[in-house]
């Protein structure tokens, strides 16, 4: 089986992003060099992704424009990542509206259509994965759910205990190969006495077609939202096979949910860029001592002669 269909939920109001977010996707905020979003698609596409439909709403016509191909092979200043994704011979990009934004379960429902009879990746557009090589944990994810014959496969990540209120939490079983655990439950936003682990949801996912069941008549939970994580509880709970796929040492997901998280993940990419790492950190160590010691070099004064 090749899973190369991609659903990219992008209709999230941004509201702890007032006031960027007033005219401007989170979404398409920099992170680095490119939008978010971007480094969403080129993740998938790493993975074999070769059509992405991204779930939108108000307010979110930037992304549409930022994949459109047009627009890229008339722009001369395109990187060649952008225009390498916008080949619509390796990548097709397709957007629908979700409507008003009733929870992240609603959202994927509208892939229905486009899922068909295939299994499929849904990758959260407001957060990306680093590591050595950026698409290999949805590489892990999607080999470990083939070879199990799973309906549904979840990266996970280890949080502390007193984050566990901010992320789906999972309840893992025994092994399952070497690279996946057994889903025993998963439950959205437990506060730390109620979680069950302190293995979190990581915003990237692989599913049977069988998830449109469970998420037609779903009821409002978490956050009086439709939840994805309660469709894939009531899957467990009818005896399908769901695996939590771990992050490894050096992996991580970067969001930009807040101003502080949005920020961290910025300076963080900004400064292990391979273009302009280098001179950021310096300038950055110059900029610390300054701030901590003002009688040190401010590193944007000229020297005074
Ligand atoms: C969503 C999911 C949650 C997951 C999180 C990060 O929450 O509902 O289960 O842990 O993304 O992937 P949100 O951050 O959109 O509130």
């Amino acid at each position: 089986m090749r899973i190369t269909k991609a659903v990219v939920p992008a209709g999230g109001l941004g509201t702890r992003l007032r006031p960027i977010t007033r005219s401007v996707p989170k979404e398409m905020l920099p992170l680095g060099a490119r939008p978010v979003i971007q480094s969403v698609a080129e993740e998938l596409a790493g993975a074999g992704a070769t059509d992405i439909l991204i779930i939108t709403g108000a307010g979110k016509r930037a992304i549409e424009d930022h994949f459109d191909p047009g627009g890229a092979a008339t722009d001369p200043d395109a990187s060649d990542a952008l225009s390498s994704l916008l080949d619509r011979s390796r990548v097709r990009f397709y957007a629908t509206r979700q409507g008003a934004p009733r929870g992240l379960g609603d959202a994927i429902a509208c892939g229905e259509q486009f899922a068909g009879e295939e299994h499929f990746l849904v990758a959260l557009g407001d957060c990306v994965i680093v590591g050595a090589e950026p698409s290999g944990p949805v590489r892990r994810m999607l080999a470990a759910h083939i070879e199990a014959d799973a309906a549904a496969s979840i990266l996970v990540q280890r949080v502390s205990l007193e984050a566990t209120g901010r992320y789906g939490i999972v309840k893992p079983g025994a092994d399952v190969g070497a690279h996946a655990l057994a889903m025993a439950d998963i439950v959205e936003k437990p506060g730390p006495e109620a979680a069950p682990s302190r293995l979190a949801v990581c915003a990237r996912y692989v599913f049977s077609p069988t998830l449109f069941d469970y998420l037609r008549g779903l009821e409002p939970g978490h956050g009086a939202e439709i939840q994805l994580t309660d469709a894939v509880r009531a899957m467990i709970a009818d005896g399908h096979r769901v695996l939590a796929v771990p992050l490894q040492a050096g992996e991580m997901r970067l969001d930009v949910g807040n101003v502080t998280s949005y920020t961290r993940a910025f300076v963080r990419t900004m400064l292990t860029d391979a273009e302009h790492g280098e001179g950021l950190r310096a300038w950055t160590a110059k900029l610390l001592q300054h701030l901590d010691d003002p009688t040190t070099p401010d590193p944007d004064q000229p020297e005074p002669s």
